[in-house]
């Protein structure tokens, strides 16, 4: 199919942080994001902290405020000056509670936070959960609408598919994944399955912290499209951004056959009771 007049270029950026770096982190992020054009660029989970916390002190002694934080400041200063929108991985300090979130900013602004919602492993002994839900957002460039989910929140379909309802064209995944190869097929299947581009940026390298774990994270960060070929591909082991053509007309066409439609087809009415129960306790979500 010949592309349409409403094409961006969405670009991963494949990082290898030293734990605790923040500011080296995000510099070598933005130095690595610097060597692809991109109108939108995703970084990794956590890229400005690393992820192997060892305890709730030290996540919160390292994490941010996303509103003035100097990570974020980098960040935004980034793609203001070259013109494009990001969505990244950073720990957030709100008060007292820190977060495992991402950032939407574009052409310099922030335009939104994503707290993550299902949290992976011990995560959970220092990260509140998440408790924005998923949102989508509307970038500058061509309309794009791009939807924020974090690692471990890909293995929850209804994640994935509830952005995508909301009219997401591209799905923004950061992520340290540790369980090889894993979410790499899964999100060729929740792009497939919602129609969306999905852009996963995974890092690299290992962190060996605690006698407790060993994380050795698996790269093969990702460019899939609606219709599950691979764009762009990252090794499990090198640290480089890619980017790749996204038309964003595939993305809004929902169409699976001439008489199959993707959102149109479901039949929800046959789907778990607890589901039902919640929809017709709150009509304004019925008709998704
Ligand atoms: C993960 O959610 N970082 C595996």
């Amino acid at each position: 199919m010949p592309s349409s007049n409403k094409t961006i270029l969405g670009a991963f950026v494949q990082t290898r942080p030293k734990f605790g770096k923040n500011f080296e982190n995000i510099e070598q992020a933005i130095k690595l994001a610097s060597k692809v054009k991109a109108d939108l660029y995703v970084f990794p989970e956590l890229c400005n902290t690393g992820y192997a916390f060892t305890s709730k002190e030290e996540a919160k002694s390292l994490s941010e405020s996303l509103l003035n934080g100097p990570s974020v400041e980098a960040l935004q200063s980034f793609s203001e000056k070259k013109k494009c929108a990001l969505v990244a991985g950073l720990a957030e300090k709100d008060g007292e509670k820190i977060f495992n979130s991402a950032v939407i900013v574009d052409n310099g602004k922030l335009k939104g936070i994503y707290r993550k919602t299902h949290l992976f492993y011990r995560e959970k002994l220092w990260f509140e959960p998440g408790d924005t839900g998923f949102k989508v957002f509307e970038l500058d460039k061509q309309g794009c609408k791009v939807g924020p989910i974090i690692c471990f929140d890909w293995f929850f379909p209804e994640a994935s598919r509830e952005v995508a309802i909301q009219g997401a064209d591209v799905i923004c995944h950061p992520a340290n994944l540790v369980l090889p190869g894993k979410a790499q097929l899964g999100m060729l299947v929740r792009a497939f399955e919602n129609r969306v581009f999905v852009i996963t940026a995974n890092r690299v390298g290992i962190e060996n912290r605690s006698s407790k774990d060993k994380f050795r994270y698996t790269g093969k960060s990702q460019i899939i499209s609606p219709t599950m070929e691979k764009l762009a591909g990252a090794k499990s082991n090198e640290s480089v951004a890619k980017a790749a053509k996204l038309d964003l007309e595939l993305a809004r066409d929902k169409m699976v056959t001439t008489m199959n439609n993707a959102f149109d087809d479901r039949r929800i009415e046959f789907y778990r009771k607890q589901y039902q129960n919640l929809l017709l306790s709150n009509p304004e979500i019925t008709n998704t």
